[in-house]
């Protein structure tokens, strides 16, 4: 799997950036097509990993300035998640890291995205490629509305002009994956918007996971679910994270204790500490984390 359409002159550009904070752009040339996912290749456990680093992460809405110099590593192969109060600016660091911020009339950014060594704002950088290596699970299950269950998670392939052969290997695949398979396989063709929400957020999982994607960011991924979905999900995730990077929001304290390897506190568009779960928890090194992971406020 190829990251976004880079190069060495791309890099040093990046780096530039970093130095200047150069404004990122908001539109990227299209430049080729993205290859075909290599489907009929063996799932390996062992994917090499994609590591995302933000640097000096700014994010504005107009006038409001809602992300405040962010620097941070999301590993690879790991999960981290982002916790904080409303309104601290943890979807928009999310929508920042693949591109969708820009999307919002109004909205920009500044700083650097970096997935491995290249740049996800380099001016060359076609913004779909982005969106292929970088998928996006939303709070809300939103499988498209017309299509049936196989066609939501065919959705993607089909663009990356996939054999129909492989395209139904890897709907199932992508579909055992979630743990969907047993609870859908007889009922392929009617619409996604028939499952349960769990059903639908697993869908949308295979959705994303279909096209072979390097990095997962989930925003609330299971806050609308039941807390059976919610365990489900979380399993999910447990097991991604051997092959994908994972970034989650979430407000439940549980849930990124069970889930996450490493957790980040933002406040007021700023990141205020990142470290191990555990010592996030119990050991946090700022007094506003603390505050915040013991329910004094948020
Ligand atoms: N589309 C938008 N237009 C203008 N301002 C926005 C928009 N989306 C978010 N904001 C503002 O940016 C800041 C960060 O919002 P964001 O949605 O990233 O917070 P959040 O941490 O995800 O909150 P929540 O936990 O409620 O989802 C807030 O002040 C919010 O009001
Ligand atoms: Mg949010």
């Amino acid at each position: 799997m190829t990251p976004p359409d880079a190069t060495s002159k791309e890099t040093s550009t990046s780096e530039t950036r970093d130095q200047e904070a150069t404004e990122m752009s908001t539109g990227g040339i299209p430049s080729e097509q993205p290859q075909a996912p290599e489907i009929s290749e063996p799932r390996a456990t062992e994917r090499p990993g994609h590591a995302v680093r933000l640097k000096g992460l700014n994010a504005y809405y107009g006038q409001l300035h809602s992300i405040k110099d962010v620097t941070i590593e999301f590993p690879a192969h790991q999960a981290t998640a982002l916790i904080g109060p409303s309104g601290s600016g943890k979807s928009t660091v999310v929508r920042c890291i693949n591109r969708m911020h820009e999307e919002i009339p109004g909205a920009r950014a500044t700083g650097s995205v970096m997935l491995d060594d290249h740049d996800v704002y380099a001016p060359d950088v076609d913004v779909t490629s982005v969106r292929r290596l970088i998928g996006m699970v939303f709070q809300k299950p939103n499988p498209f509305p017309t299509m049936s269950i196989f066609d939501n998670v065919a959705a993607g392939l089909r663009l990356t002009g996939t054999r129909s052969d492989d395209l139904r290997d890897t709907v199932h695949r992508s579909l055992r994956s979630v743990g969907l398979w047993d609870e859908v396989k007889d009922r392929l063709n009617e619409p996604g918007i028939g499952l349960s929400g769990g059903q639908q957020q697993r869908l949308c999982i295979a959705r994303t996971i279909a096209i072979e994607p390097e990095v997962i960011l989930m925003d609330e991924p299971a806050s609308a679910l039941d807390p059976l979905s919610t365990l489900k999900i979380e399993e999910l995730v447990d097991e991604l994270k051997e092959r994908y990077t994972i970034v989650i929001v979430t407000h439940n304290m549980q849930q990124a204790a069970r889930v996450a390897d490493t957790t980040a506190f933002m406040l007021d568009g700023e990141l205020i500490e990142h470290g191990p779960t555990s010592e996030i928890f119990t050991n946090p090194k700022d007094d506003r984390t603390e505050r915040y992971v013991t329910g004094k406020f948020g």
